[in-house]
């Protein structure tokens, strides 16, 4: 069986001020009843595909993660908790070795992002059957997405030769581009976008942490070997955690390794990275509008509002966002919502 590995550490701070240090994005119900983190949990619940699921995550979110998954009443395999932020190649690697300790070296892992928006059919559930077969064979297998406009917070795919059935050689992964570069792979064709998943058999993962990050290994293994259980938690080791270099596994391995495969995938995926990503994964009335909660359109199109509490009422204005939290309200162009990241700065800073 597969192993789940479900990375819920991150801070999604472009979808303030719903999503907060205290309560990020991947914990909040945007599209649907469920938060993003138990859809996750809800796609790798059958238990003839799939072990229960390893949780990694900040040690701030173990109460949210615990109870989040015991509403779903979905049993799992440990969740390991980080002392510290250092990104997602050490937080991959931690999984790995606890994974190889409960399941053995020949574990073959489904590492999750736990903030985004799939759609399972019958496509992707080939595609993590192939991708399977591949890590199983020791590649470290990405699952692409056809790219649709020259994204600069994506990685990119070149796909190479063929390796097997729907799985492809990677011949360039470029992480997080400039807008020029983008541009130019999109122009050349043949470049997918990462969608973040990642396929990886835990000893053959390790093997390229060993080669391409040794430091990112040692932290990792240190802090699990050293481990405290507390409650149903594993507190990973904080002396040997924090000397993990702060890096996401794209740039310190996926870059630079000769084993990557991809899966070019077709299934419905959005990285619900900012509100106008919400805005198009929700149903819209006649006139492109989108709400949740208390709201009230009038005159007014192509608009998304998100509020927790007050009524919020649009008259007259086209494009725009209002995001209503109890003690935060954002408004903005909706088309223009990557904004609010450099907004959260200024605001962290204290303007
Ligand atoms: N446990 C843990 N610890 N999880 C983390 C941490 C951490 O320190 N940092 C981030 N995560 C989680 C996030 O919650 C998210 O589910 C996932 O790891 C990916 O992190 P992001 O910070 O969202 O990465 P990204 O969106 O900038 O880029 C990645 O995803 C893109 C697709 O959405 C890369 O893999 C890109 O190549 C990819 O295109
Ligand atoms: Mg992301």
């Amino acid at each position: 069986r597969i192993v789940p590995v479900i990375l819920a550490g991150g801070q999604g701070t472009r979808l303030w001020p719903m999503s907060r240090a205290a309560r990020p994005k991947q914990f909040l119900p945007l599209t649907g009843a469920q938060s993003l983190f138990q859809q996750t949990l809800a796609r790798v619940a059958d238990g003839q595909v799939y072990t229960p699921a390893i949780i990694i995550t900040n040690a701030d979110y173990r109460f949210i993660v615990a109870e989040q998954a015991s509403e779903m009443g979905a049993p799992l395999a440990g969740v390991l908790l980080e002392p510290v932020a250092r990104n997602t190649a050490v937080a991959i690697a931690a999984a790995a070795v606890y994974a190889r300790n409960t399941f053995g070296p020949d574990a073959v892992l489904l590492v999750l992002p736990s903030d985004h928006d799939v759609t399972v059919d019958a496509g992707y559930l080939q595609a993590v059957q192939q991708a399977a077969i591949a890590a199983a064979e020791g590649r470290l297998v990405t699952f692409g997405i056809v790219p649709a406009a020259p994204e600069t917070g994506y990685g990119y795919i070149k796909a190479g030769a063929g390796l097997g059935e729907g799985v492809s050689a990677v011949e360039r992964f470029v992480e997080k581009p400039d807008l020029v570069r983008a541009e130019q792979m999109l122009a050349d064709g043949g470049y997918l976008w990462n969608s973040g998943m990642f396929m990886i058999g835990a000893e053959a993962f390790l093997a390229e942490c060993a080669a391409l990050s040794p430091e990112t290994l040692a932290a990792a293994s240190g802090a699990v070997e050293a481990a405290r259980i507390d409650l149903d938690f594993v507190r990973l080791d904080e002396a040997a955690f924090a000397t993990a270099p702060n890096i996401s596994v794209d740039y310190a391995i996926f870059e630079k390794t000769s084993r990557a495969a991809v899966v070019a995938v077709s299934f419905g995926w959005s990285d619900l990275g900012s509100w106008d990503a919400v805005w198009k994964a929700q149903e819209h009335d006649a006139a492109g509008n989108a709400g949740s909660g208390a709201v009230t359109f009038s005159n007014t199109s192509n608009s998304l509002v998100v509020t927790d509490h007050a009524h919020v009422a649009i008259e007259g204005l086209d494009d725009i966002a209002v995001i209503a939290s109890e003690d935060a309200i954002y408004v903005g162009k909706l088309s223009e919502a990557q904004k609010v990241g450099p907004l959260v700065k200024l605001l962290r800073a204290g303007k």
